[in-house]
């Protein structure tokens, strides 16, 4: 069992070194685990209609190294739960939390490779999560956000809508740059979205307040 694992690791390593750097021996898993058959990996934003959108069978990644956090990433690749309530591009069917699963191994690589797909449009060091009275009622009153999204309260009871992705444990999924850079640039990343755009609603500060509001979600 030791002998197998150990040149497990070796032929794991050789191959890394082979392809090296990470990044490229991660874009090999990604193609070789069939990742890219719902995901695409080179932007910007490629749908051109909303028949685009719907006929994607996973979120796009192209941005993923400036949207997610990379220890989350890491973890959830090997045990992915249920981020969105619903199915994918579905308003009826509920998540089935059948997402394909990676060994740490693969995991690992992956994440290299996804974690070094940026886009030039999140600026970094805007946002620092924080709780704000004022950033709460924005988000639970006036604006709908509550009614798509559910979000944990200070003392971390859960409440809000299906539709959106869960915005619990935001603060260790998302860069709180991107979420600013998500709400305030609302065609670079989703050009076709089930979302309202909230950019003409809100001041560029109101903005930055919501950004770090969903930040600090746990
Ligand atoms: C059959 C289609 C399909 C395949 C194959 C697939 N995914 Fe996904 N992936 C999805 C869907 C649908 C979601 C949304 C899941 C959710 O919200 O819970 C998702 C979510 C993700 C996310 C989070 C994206 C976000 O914006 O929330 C990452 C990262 C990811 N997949 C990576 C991978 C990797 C790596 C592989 C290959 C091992 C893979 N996926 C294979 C359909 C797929
Ligand atoms: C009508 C439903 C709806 C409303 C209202 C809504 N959202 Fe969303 N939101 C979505 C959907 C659907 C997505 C995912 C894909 C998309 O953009 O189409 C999303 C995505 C997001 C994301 C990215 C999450 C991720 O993991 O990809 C954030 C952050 C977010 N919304 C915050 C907000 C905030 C803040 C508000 C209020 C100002 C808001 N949303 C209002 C439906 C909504």
């Amino acid at each position: 069992m030791r002998r197998l694992a150990v040149s497990a690791f070796l032929g794991v390593a050789f191959l890394a070194m082979a392809a090296s750097p990470a990044f490229a021996a991660g874009d090999a898993v990604f193609k070789d685990k069939n990742c890219s058959s719902c995901h695409y990996t080179t932007g910007p934003a490629q749908e051109k209609s909303i028949a685009d959108q719907l006929a994607k069978k996973g979120p796009e990644l192209w941005y993923a190294g400036s949207k997610f956090k990379k220890t989350w990433l890491l973890a959830w690749l090997q045990d992915p739960k249920p981020i969105r309530p619903m199915k994918y591009n579905s308003i009826t069917a509920k998540n089935g939390g059948d997402h394909p699963k990676l060994s740490a191994v693969d995991a690992a690589g992956v994440t290299d490779f996804l974690m070094g797909l940026t886009s030039a449009d999140v600026e970094a060091g805007l946002i620092t999560p924080k709780y704000k009275p004022k950033a709460k009622l924005i988000f639970n009153k006036k604006m709908p956000c509550l009614g798509c999204h559910k979000s944990p309260d200070k003392k971390g009871n859960v409440s809000g809508g299906l539709s959106g992705p869960s915005l619990v444990g935001a603060s260790k999924r998302l860069n709180p740059d991107w979420i600013y850079a998500y709400l305030s640039k609302t065609t670079t990343f989703k050009p076709y979205r089930d979302m309202p755009d909230f950019a003409s609603y809100l001041s560029e500060s109101k903005m930055k307040l919501l950004a770090a509001y969903v930040a600090n979600f746990k």
